[in-house]
């Protein structure tokens, strides 16, 4: 871990800043084993240039799992990765290029990777990045940063591998331009909390990519869909749009790498979307959606509202016109009187 990238680091659990507790070796501006520590005393420990953010508590349940699993691949996960492309007569080089190309990325941007796994698509992100750029990794699997740090070494470029899971990413709100993530998401623990946690980091107006497994509904029935899913469950999971944070604009979603990986793709906003919700309506109902929506009232019963609609259409004015001086009205009258 470079000394400089402390700065950005933060606690996962308090998001507080860090700081270096010892040093057992380093090398120039790399501390290769060491400790560093949360406001509270808390230390994580660096271990081969890599330090490792998780816990106990991460490791129960799924998150283990996936850590262990990848522990066991990660020395031949290169080798044989391509074949998650080649299955579908796809080209391994060209689709993540493809996905890539959907961050927008400018030669400056600071870019988050999550799951990025022994770091494919991270050289190829790091090569489009010039000096004034950054690129974190972060994955839960040391064993694969290991890779992933080796291949980003080779470069003079600013680039950081961290230990950790996507549910509690180390880093500050508004951190990154865009945040990139390639088969990682059916691993979270919580789909819903990882996808939030990507919001959060992104600056306004940032992007964010990310792509994973899942036969659409309208392949479950084929022998293609059920070969797939036969041989990974992961191919059933359903794709989390309901999860997709409520900040995501101008949100896209394909199903590429033969049909059986979504894609999602969208700029982070403030908040939920703001409507023009004031312009006044034409027509019999009258009032404005946000009239329509805050200013219910109790209802009446089926003779009144027909008495009232005849009186309305005797008037000529909408029916928002015509209840809201009325209530008005009558409400002004009992309170002065
Ligand atoms: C299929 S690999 C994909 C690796 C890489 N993105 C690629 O394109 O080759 C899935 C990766 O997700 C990581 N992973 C699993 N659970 C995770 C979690 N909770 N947080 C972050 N990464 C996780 C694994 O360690 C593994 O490296």
């Amino acid at each position: 871990m470079k000394k400089t990238s402390l700065s950005k680091l933060r606690c996962p659990k308090t998001k507080s800043k860090l700081a270096i507790k010892s040093i057992a070796i380093e090398i120039g501006d790399e501390i290769v084993e060491g400790v560093i520590e949360n406001e509270k005393g808390f230390e994580y420990i660096i271990k081969d240039g890599i330090v490792d953010f998780i816990t106990e508590e991460d490791l129960k349940g799924d998150a283990g799992f996936a850590r262990n699993y990848y522990k066991g691949i990660a020395h031949t996960y290169d080798q044989n990765v391509d074949i998650t492309f080649s299955l579908y007569f796809e080209d391994e080089l060209k689709v993540r290029n493809y996905m890539i190309d959907l961050l927008g990325l400018k030669p400056n941007y600071k870019i988050l990777e999550i799951s990025a796994g022994t770091g494919k698509d991270s050289e190829i992100i790091l090569k489009r990045l010039k000096s004034d750029g950054e690129l974190f990794c972060l994955d839960i699997s040391p064993d694969m940063l290991k890779f992933n740090k080796q291949k980003l070494d080779k470069f003079s470029k600013n680039s950081e591998v961290v230990c950790g899971t996507a549910c509690d990413l180390p880093f500050d709100d508004n951190t990154f331009d865009a945040l990139y993530c390639f088969a990682g998401v059916g691993h979270f623990p919580s789909i819903k909390k990882g996808l939030s946690e990507m919001a959060r980091v992104v600056k306004k107006g940032g992007k964010v990519v990310f792509c994973e497994k899942n036969v659409p509904e309208w392949l479950r029935e084929t022998t293609y869909g059920k070969i797939l899913i036969n041989n990974n469950s992961m191919f059933a999971y359903d794709a989390p749009l309901k999860y997709i944070p409520v900040e995501a604009r101008n949100v896209g979603i394909r199903w590429i790498i033969g049909n059986v990986h979504y894609v999602v793709d969208y700029e982070v906003g403030d908040g939920e979307p703001k409507g023009n919700f004031d312009i006044p309506l034409p027509g019999e109902r009258g009032g404005t959606f946000n009239t329509r929506y805050f200013g219910k009232l109790e209802g009446v019963s089926d003779e009144t509202k027909k008495l009232a609609k005849d009186a309305q259409s005797k008037l000529g004015i909408s029916m928002y016109e015509w209840l809201d001086n009325l209530i008005k009205h009558e409400a002004i009258k009992i309170l002065n009187g």
